[in-house]
């Protein structure tokens, strides 16, 4: 009998553009400060596009990611692009990137989670490599969310920034890598957070851009609350269902919203805070990139190593939510 498989992480990558926007800059452009940005969300800057689409930001993460496993585009045999902000509504952004890493024999699709698109791709990869259906999986978490941000709005502008993470899945018959995976949703939250026009419903018009019906738009307060609990909840649900707990955890990736949503968030789980990895200051909330690039920061920094039991933890629009148990 065939050997059962898990999904290891073999290579990973992250790009943001150079531009950075600090929160000096944003006190010229908005009613705001540094200390309440500052104070209420722990950001002190985030980069933004200046030319650059979604597609290069992906596209050069993914080079990265294929480099560390040691593979080409020629050996992958899927491209997932987690995405709300893809270059255009079709086709679809891992089409884009398909072509630019000449990745011929390569099924492409994008999938929309949100904020918690990278969990979401973590375990539909796990899916097919654990079945034999794949073998080279190439994930990439990326948002442009300066293009859907209202820079006249000082209650989301202050939060977002562009990047793209990406990582290299493939299978092992060790027992290790990613060992559960845990997916939540609650269409009843969606007005909470969303952009309203540019879809079939309210297709783009001179007066949906006319009324920022293109920007996105939150209800912060109410999204930060059910934030704190989904998180957590996701976390536990996902070691829970493996038979393990907050005390087995080396390292808790949280998805980087809100510094007080991931204090609340690890404290709600019991976990120290040097257990948490936090890169939200250098970054803001760059949704389904946020997870990836996190990751990505706390391998090269030594936080997570061979051995660690790391737990990914997000939410996002939807709502969404969802966690991943990885041992690496
Ligand atoms: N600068 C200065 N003041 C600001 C501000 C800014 N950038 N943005 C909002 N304010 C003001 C508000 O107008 C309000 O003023 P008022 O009391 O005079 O009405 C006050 O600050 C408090 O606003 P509130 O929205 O209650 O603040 P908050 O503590 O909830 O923080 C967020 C706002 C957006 C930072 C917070 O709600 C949040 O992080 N929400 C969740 C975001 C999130 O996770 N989104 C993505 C999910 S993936």
């Amino acid at each position: 009998m065939d050997k059962k498989l898990f999904t290891r992480i073999t290579g990973l990558g992250m790009c943001v553009p150079p531009k950075i926007l600090t929160n000096a800059d944003l006190e010229r452009m908005v009613d705001t400060s540094d200390e309440w940005i500052t104070q209420r969300t722990g950001i002190k800057e985030r980069h933004l596009v200046e030319g650059q689409t979604l597609s290069d930001l992906v596209t050069v993460a993914s080079r990265e990611a294929l480099q560390g496993a040691g593979l080409k585009g020629e050996d992958l045999d899927l491209i997932i692009v987690s995405t709300t902000t893809p270059d255009m509504q079709f086709p679809s952004t891992s089409c884009l990137v398909q072509k630019e890493l000449a990745a011929k024999k390569a099924a492409c699709f994008d999938l929309a989670a949100a904020c918690t698109g990278f969990i979401y791709g973590l375990s539909i990869a796990n899916q097919f490599i654990t079945s034999g259906t794949y073998k080279n999986i190439l994930l990439i978490g990326g948002e442009v969310l300066s293009s859907i941000t209202d820079w006249q709005d000082r209650s989301t502008c202050v939060l977002f920034g562009d990047g793209a993470g990406a990582a290299i899945l493939q299978p092992t018959t060790e027992e290790r890598g990613v060992i559960s995976t845990y997916l939540a949703a609650d269409g009843n939250f969606a007005d909470f957070l969303k952009v309203s026009a540019g879809g079939s419903r309210q297709p783009a018009t001179v007066e949906t851009v006319r009324q920022g019906l293109h920007f996105l738009k939150m209800r912060g307060n109410e999204t930060f609350k059910v934030a704190v609990r989904a998180m957590g909840e996701a976390a536990k649900q996902a070691l829970a269902s493996v038979g393990l707990s907050y005390k087995d955890v080396d390292c808790m990736i949280p998805h980087q919203a809100n510094i007080r949503i991931i204090k609340a968030a690890a404290k709600n789980l019991g976990l120290d805070k040097d257990k948490v990895f936090v890169n939200i200051e250098k970054y803001g909330n760059m949704s389904s990139a946020s997870s990836a690039v996190a990751l990505y920061e706390a391998v090269q920094q030594g936080k997570i190593k061979q051995g660690s039991l790391v737990v990914m933890t997000a939410f996002g629009s939807g709502f969404t939510s969802g966690a991943c148990v990885i041992r690496w």
